[in-house]
């Protein structure tokens, strides 16, 4: 196995191959060990300076991607777009710039809109992280959720998994796709027709609009939130009609029979999508996608800083 990923940013999942996931994962092995010992640190990263450069809200990846840098011994700067300069006028390309005038050498930006890592790209030499492009990718997301798949089931080839919900306005389902695929599972997305993109199918995903078709056929459900925040029209006629027809909750697991891991990349809303007995039952593993998130981001940043200018 190379030792080295093939790419210098980490832009998507569609881009990576099979090797550079694995490559990921074995890393990701390694410092999940580290991060379990009495002292969590290693100087790996001590010469490199990380800014986060975050356009849009965020706990878990924020959080999760400082904390990655820190066990790492980086240092670290964090830019929030709400109380910056962006405010006064300022381009993303000048603000980017301007941080990486002062010795920065690797960017990690979550962004509204979809392809603003990739313009960034194509116009700096810093490493790129996505933390987050709009309704496009969230490779990070991807990687620790599948990574959490296999410390679950043991593997992540030959399963079935269920995408489930908001899946238009989902970055997380779109890396899902491709990381799941790439690593040999079956996919399915299910929700309401009108939360579905068109041409979903050309993906090589299953289509279910049952939720309980769905469930029926899959090993693993990663549930998503409805993102009302990117909605400007109205897809579905209230929450509660949402809740009612594709909400996972206990009874509805019992009725199966069968066991199901239960996922979310979170932010939760209990009773939307997802019951606090189904979200916070033995059979979820969402915290367990928290916890490997600082793993899989060290991994993550560790081997771009390694990766050849
Ligand atoms: N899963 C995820 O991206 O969560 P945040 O928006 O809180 O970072």
């Amino acid at each position: 196995m190379s030792q080295q990923l093939s790419t210098k940013h980490l832009l998507g999942i569609e881009n990576l191959t099979l090797e550079d996931i694995e490559l990921i994962f074995k890393t990701a092995d390694e410092f999940k060990d580290v991060i379990n010992r009495p002292i969590k640190k290693v100087p790996s990263l001590r010469d490199i300076t990380i800014a986060n450069v975050f356009f849009e809200n965020s706990t878990r990846t924020k959080l999760s991607f400082e904390l990655a840098e820190k066990r790492l011994s980086a240092d670290v700067i964090n830019f929030s777009s709400s109380n910056s300069s962006v405010k006064k006028g300022e381009t993303l390309l000048d603000t980017v710039n301007n941080i990486l005038s002062m010795k920065v050498d690797m960017i990690v930006m979550r962004h509204a809109s979809p392809g603003a890592p990739h313009f960034l790209s194509r116009h700096i030499e810093a490493n790129i992280v996505n933390a987050g492009d709009g309704t496009h990718e969230h490779p990070t997301q991807a990687l620790l959720d599948t990574y959490s798949i296999r410390e679950r089931l043991g593997e992540v080839g030959g399963k079935k998994v269920a995408i489930i919900g908001d899946i238009l306005h989902s970055r997380v389902a779109l890396s899902n796709i491709f990381a799941l695929q790439k690593l040999g599972a079956e996919v399915m997305v299910c929700g309401p027709i009108t939360l579905l993109p068109k041409h979903i199918q050309s993906l090589g995903v299953k289509v279910e609009l049952d939720v309980r078709k769905a469930l029926e056929w899959c090993d693993v459900a990663n549930i998503l939130r409805i993102q009302l925040e990117r909605q400007q029209i109205k897809y579905f006629p209230s929450l509660r009609e949402y809740s009612l027809y594709y909400g996972v909750n206990k009874a509805l697991l019992d009725s199966l029979n069968k066991e199901i891991t239960i996922m979310h990349p979170g932010p939760i809303n209990r009773g939307v999508e997802i019951n606090s007995d189904v979200a916070d039952s033995d059979h979820a593993i969402i915290l367990d996608q928290v916890e490997n998130g600082v793993a899989v981001r060290m991994a993550v940043l560790y081997l771009l800083a390694s990766v050849s200018k």
